[in-house]
């Protein structure tokens, strides 16, 4: 659109090279994700969250020796210092749990020495020691909202079950494990979305990790991003409690120029890769469980929105619904979302951080031009 001036309006970044990465790559039209050249399918089946990690961090997929190493960094990182375990006991019943996170994560950077320090290797520490203990800090903040105490880790276990573990008290079956890991996989990076963007933006002023994954975890929250997955289960549930017909619910909603969560995208022109994915583990859990219901609501919304919108699911839509079905609570789905997408922030901010320039983009100047000030008594 032109504006007054005659310049193009810009609006959201759309189809901007803002820089390069060696990442992750999508593409849109043929539906593909892509870590480090390795496809999210293969990952998804053949890789654990920690393998993905290691691989974002470093370049490469781990050998096993690699493997264990990291895995034992991040065990000895894990703890949370006493004070911020305090401000998640303190934090008021009707706080978002994604500010509740974002202030934690914050905090963690008060309490650690080298959250100014620069160098690469006090960068890697720091990543490990914000990605061991962002599940400590969900599942701490989980259980002390409902008047339970904290559950310490178990020694050898992945992430994805002593996540589980300590947010239930309870040994998660191998078959949660594996659906949960998967999870952890699909969403651990994707290109230069909102949050990672945000993330760069920060970390190339040369402010440190802990303020750059704060300001992502802020980004992440909002509903058009990492937020969806929580409004996906409340669309879900509210078809559920009022008895309504998915389709013709979610007909109403696009009549009224509502949007429709988990639907859209701005670089997918097809079906989202991790979204296919999650929609197999949706109904493998649905036969499983012998409840189809959460999938049957959510086919007829998918055919409905592509027959109507000609949109397609995001990794949102599907990730709701697996998350209800292993018991947890809609309002930790975004949580779990930044557990996951803190090793591709860290990753990017590492990656930033070998060759640093501030990002630093202009705005096209649409406003008044040429005026003067009058006295204030004349105005
Ligand atoms: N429901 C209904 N209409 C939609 C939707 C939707 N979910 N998404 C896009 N549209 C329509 C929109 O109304 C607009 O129509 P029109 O041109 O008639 O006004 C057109 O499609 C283009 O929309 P846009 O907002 O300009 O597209 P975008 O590239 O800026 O939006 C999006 C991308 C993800 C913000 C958007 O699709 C959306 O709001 N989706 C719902 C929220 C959501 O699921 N977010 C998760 C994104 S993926 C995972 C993640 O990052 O967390």
């Amino acid at each position: 659109m032109a504006t007054q001036n005659g310049s193009e309006e810009v609006r959201g970044l759309e189809g901007v090279v803002a820089l390069s990465s060696e990442l992750s790559s999508i593409d849109g039209e043929a539906g593909q994700l892509v870590y480090r050249g390795y496809d999210i399918y293969d990952l998804a089946e053949n890789a654990s969250f920690e393998e993905v990690v290691y691989l974002l961090w470093n370049g490469d997929l781990p050998t096993a020796s690699q493997l264990d190493t990291l895995k034992s960094d991040l065990r000895a990182a894990r703890e949370l210092p006493d004070p911020v375990i305090d401000i998640l006991r303190q934090t008021p019943d009707t706080a978002h749990p994604m500010a509740v996170l974002r202030t934690a994560v914050s905090a963690l950077g008060l309490y650690d020495e080298e959250a100014d320090a620069d160098s690469p290797e006090a960068n890697r520490r720091k990543a490990t020691r914000l990605l061991a203990r962002t599940p400590g800090i969900i599942a701490a903040y989980a259980r002390l909202r409902n008047d339970e105490a904290p559950i310490a880790p178990l020694d050898e276990a992945s992430m994805a079950y002593n996540f589980l573990y300590m947010l239930n008290g309870e040994e998660p079956g191998r078959a949660a494990e594996d659906t949960f890991d998967t999870c952890l996989v699909l969403h651990a990076d994707h290109g230069l979305n909102a949050s990672t963007f945000t993330s760069r933006v920060i970390g190339s002023t040369l402010s440190d990790m802990y303020s750059a994954v704060s300001g992502a975890i802020g980004a992440l929250k909002g509903p058009l991003h990492g937020g969806a997955n929580r409004e996906v289960m409340r669309m879900l549930l509210d078809i559920d409690k009022k008895g309504a017909d998915p389709t013709e619910y979610v007909q109403e909603k696009l009549a009224n120029k509502e949007r429709v969560m988990g639907f859209g995208h701005r670089v997918y022109r097809t079906m989202d890769p991790r979204a296919a994915i999650l929609r197999d583990r949706v109904q493998a859990l649905s036969e499983e469980r012998n409840a189809t219901k959460w999938y049957d609501y959510s086919m007829a919304i998918l055919n409905t929105v592509k027959s109507e919108k000609g949109l397609d699911p995001n990794v949102d839509f599907f990730s709701a619904s697996t998350y209800y079905m292993m018991g947890l609570d809609p309002d930790l789905f975004t949580p779990i979302f930044a557990l996951s997408r803190s090793a591709g922030w860290t990753a990017h901010l590492l990656e930033q951080w070998t060759d640093n320039r501030l990002i630093r983009p202009r705005a096209a100047y649409v406003g008044k031009t040429g005026r003067t000030v009058t006295p204030i008594d004349e105005r």
